[in-house]
């Protein structure tokens, strides 16, 4: 039980590496706020968890959108009286080169990857130095190095381990720390549904001294690590969880 009687918000646990986060945090003793743009998705895996028994609400919420993001903090303490852990995962791209991206497809992306992370973080830490404890993961990619065709997601990305970075040091006096995973190729549905997966997945492969794609369960296992005490001395960091691979 290393997270026993915390409670986390993970936005985007609909499915993906969302939904192995609030599984596995959930296995680990924390009632855990299933929320998700998709409404249908983030019911199903709330009521996964409460039929082994443990504790978990679903909620809908875009996070680009700031009444919803409020709305979800203080639904999480209502429902559970307390927020420790949130972990700011919803995330998407779309891919196109520079030349052909359009304002949209930046704006769209930023404002999800990146706004949306700096949003849910400015309306829990409140919850978070009210009780002086706290601990915030945010998903990066290791696309935050840069990669033709995805400028909007990479800028989102490497941006979110400024705002990191940022978090740890507004919020470290206050027992709160704030950490980043950057991500390889993990085979969720986002991933396998791109329409060049496997020969992106061979040119990576080729690239990574682990011979395979990552799982969901390798990035929640992670972050698993990041909420728990054991990493309590650890703030500011970015993690790869890559198979070795970086740039
Ligand atoms: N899968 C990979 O290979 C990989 C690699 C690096 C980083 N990541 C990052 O990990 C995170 C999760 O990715 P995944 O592969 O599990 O994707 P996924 O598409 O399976 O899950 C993402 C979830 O976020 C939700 N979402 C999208 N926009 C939202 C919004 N505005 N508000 C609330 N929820 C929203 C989606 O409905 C979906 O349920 C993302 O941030 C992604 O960029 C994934």
């Amino acid at each position: 039980m290393r997270v026993k009687d915390m409670v986390a918000v993970v936005t985007g646990s609909g499915r993906g590496i969302g939904e192995a986060t609030v599984k596995r945090l959930s296995e680990e003793g924390a009632s855990v706020v299933v929320t998700d743009i998709n409404i249908e998705n983030a019911q199903k895996v709330a009521n996964e968890i409460k039929a082994k028994g443990k504790k978990a609400i679903a909620v809908k919420t875009d996070v680009t959108k700031i009444e919803e993001v409020e709305a979800l903090m203080s639904k999480a303490v209502e429902e559970f009286g307390k927020l420790d852990i949130l972990v700011n995962n919803a995330g998407f791209n779309r891919d196109n080169l520079i030349k052909n991206m359009t304002e949209k497809d930046w704006d769209d992306v930023v404002d999800t990857d990146l706004k949306g992370a700096f949003l849910c973080s400015k309306f829990a830490t409140p919850y978070m130095v009210e009780q002086k404890y706290g601990k915030i993961v945010n998903i990066s990619s290791r696309a935050w190095h840069g990669n033709p065709g995805q400028a909007n997601y990479s800028a989102a990305k490497a941006g979110i381990i400024g705002l990191t970075k940022s978090l740890a040091w507004e919020f470290g006096r206050y027992n709160i720390n704030a950490n980043a995973i950057a991500p390889g190729i993990i085979a969720t549905e986002l991933m396998r549904s791109h329409p060049k997966y496997e020969m992106i997945k061979e040119r990576q492969l080729a690239n990574m001294p682990i011979k395979r794609v990552g799982d969901p369960i390798d990035v929640a296992n992670t972050i698993l690590f990041l909420v728990s005490d054991e990493s309590s001395f650890i703030t500011g960091e970015l993690i790869h969880v890559s198979g070795g691979r970086f740039g």
